[in-house]
C-alpha cells in the first residue's frame, strides 16, 4: 500500500514537472532565494510572457533543476532589463525591452516599466511622473538600482527607428518620478553593454555598442558616478579581451579589490 502511494506520488511528480522551453533574450532577477526569469524568445520562435523561477534555498541536481512557474506577465517580453527594489526586496522592476500582446506578433507600448510583486504574484503598471516619451521603444539596455531606490538606465536602442541613445534616465521608485540627464550622456556606450554597481556608488560600463553600432573595446572602461552624475574613463591592464556586445557581468567580492577607485 505504501509502495503504491509512493509510486502514485512519484508518477504525479514526474507528470507535473514543468520545464521551460529553451530560450534567450529573457530578463532575470534574484529575489530572496528565487532566481526569476521573465519572458524570452523560445526555441519554438515564440516570444514568451512566462515567468519561471528556480528555488535556490536547497541544493539540487543541475540535470533536473527545480523549476516553478509563476504568474504570467501581461505582455510577452524580450531584450529588456530588470532590477529588484533594495527596500522591498520582493518587488521586481522590468525596465525597457520589446513588448508584445501575448500569443500575437503585435507590439504593445502600454508602459516601459512593469512591476512584479513576487509576494503575491501580482503585475502592475506604475504611474510615473515626468516619463520621457523618447524612452518608449527602447531595448537592449541595462537598469542598475542603487541603495536609494534610484534606477539608472544608460541609453538603449529605439528598435523601430534604430536610433541608439547615450543619455542617462533615472527612475526614482520612492517617488515614481522620471528624470532624463542628456547633459550626462555617455561618450561611448549606447546599448548591449554590461554594467555593475560598485559598493562606492560608481557604475562600471564594459563593452557594448557605439552610436553607429560598432563594438566597444573591452579595455576602455567607463565609470558613471551616481552621486555627481559625472563620467570618467579608465584603461584596463592585463589580458586583452576582444571588443564585444551583448555580454553580461556580475560583481563578485573579489572584483572590488581589482577596481581600486
Ligand atoms: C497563450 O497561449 C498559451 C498556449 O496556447 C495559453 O496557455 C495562454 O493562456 C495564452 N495566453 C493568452 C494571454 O492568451
Ligand atoms: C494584431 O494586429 C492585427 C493586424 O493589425 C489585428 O488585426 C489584430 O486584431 C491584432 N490583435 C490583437 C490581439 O490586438
Ligand atoms: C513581502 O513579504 C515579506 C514577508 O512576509 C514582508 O516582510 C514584506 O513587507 C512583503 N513585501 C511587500 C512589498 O508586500
Ligand atoms: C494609476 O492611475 C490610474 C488612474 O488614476 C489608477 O486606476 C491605477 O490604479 C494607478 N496605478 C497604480 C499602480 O497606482
Ligand atoms: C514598498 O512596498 C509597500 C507595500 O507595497 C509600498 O507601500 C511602498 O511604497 C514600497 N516602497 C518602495 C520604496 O517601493
Ligand atoms: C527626453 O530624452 C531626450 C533624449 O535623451 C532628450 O533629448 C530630451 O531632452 C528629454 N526630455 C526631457 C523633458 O527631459
Ligand atoms: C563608428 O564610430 C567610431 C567612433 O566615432 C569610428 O571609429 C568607427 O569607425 C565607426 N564605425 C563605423 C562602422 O562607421
Ligand atoms: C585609472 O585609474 C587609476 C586609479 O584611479 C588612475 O591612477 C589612472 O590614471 C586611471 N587611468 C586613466 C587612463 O584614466
Amino acid at each position: 500500500m505504501f509502495f503504491l502511494l509512493y509510486l502514485i506520488q512519484y508518477i504525479f511528480l514526474i507528470n507535473c514537472q514543468n520545464i521551460p522551453d529553451a530560450r534567450h533574450e529573457q530578463a532575470s532577477a534574484l529575489v530572496g532565494n528565487r532566481f526569476y526569469f521573465f519572458g524570452g524568445l523560445t526555441s519554438q520562435s515564440s516570444i514568451s510572457n512566462e515567468v519561471w523561477y528556480l528555488d535556490l534555498s536547497s541544493s539540487f541536481n543541475i540535470v533536473t533543476p527545480p523549476w516553478h512557474k509563476d504568474k504570467e506577465m501581461p505582455i510577452a517580453y524580450i531584450l529588456g532589463s530588470s532590477c529588484v527594489s533594495t527596500i522591498n526586496n520582493s518587488i521586481v522592476y522590468l525596465v525597457g525591452g520589446r513588448m508584445f500582446i501575448p500569443n500575437t506578433t503585435n507590439l504593445t507600448f502600454t508602459s516601459s516599466i512593469y512591476v512584479f510583486n513576487s509576494n503575491i504574484s501580482q503585475w502592475t503598471i506604475p504611474n510615473i511622473t515626468g516619463f520621457n516619451s523618447s524612452f518608449i521603444r527602447r531595448d537592449q539596455m541595462q537598469a542598475i538600482i542603487n541603495n536609494n531606490e534610484k534606477i539608472f538606465i544608460l541609453g538603449g536602442i529605439d528598435f523601430i527607428s534604430i536610433i541608439r541613445y547615450n543619455d542617462i534616465n533615472i527612475f526614482d521608485i520612492t517617488t515614481m518620478s522620471w528624470l532624463t540627464l542628456p547633459q550626462s550622456s555617455s561618450s561611448l556606450q549606447c546599448s548591449d553593454y554590461a554594467a555593475i554597481l560598485l559598493p562606492n556608488s560608481l557604475i562600471i560600463y564594459i563593452g557594448g555598442r557605439l552610436p553607429n553600432g560598432s563594438h566597444i573595446n573591452m579595455n576602455q572602461i567607463q565609470i558613471f558616478d551616481t552621486k555627481s552624475f559625472t563620467w570618467s574613463t579608465n584603461i584596463t591592464s592585463g589580458s586583452n579581451v576582444g571588443s564585444r556586445a551583448g555580454h553580461s557581468a556580475v560583481l563578485s567580492m573579489l572584483c572590488t579589490t581589482i577596481f581600486k577607485f
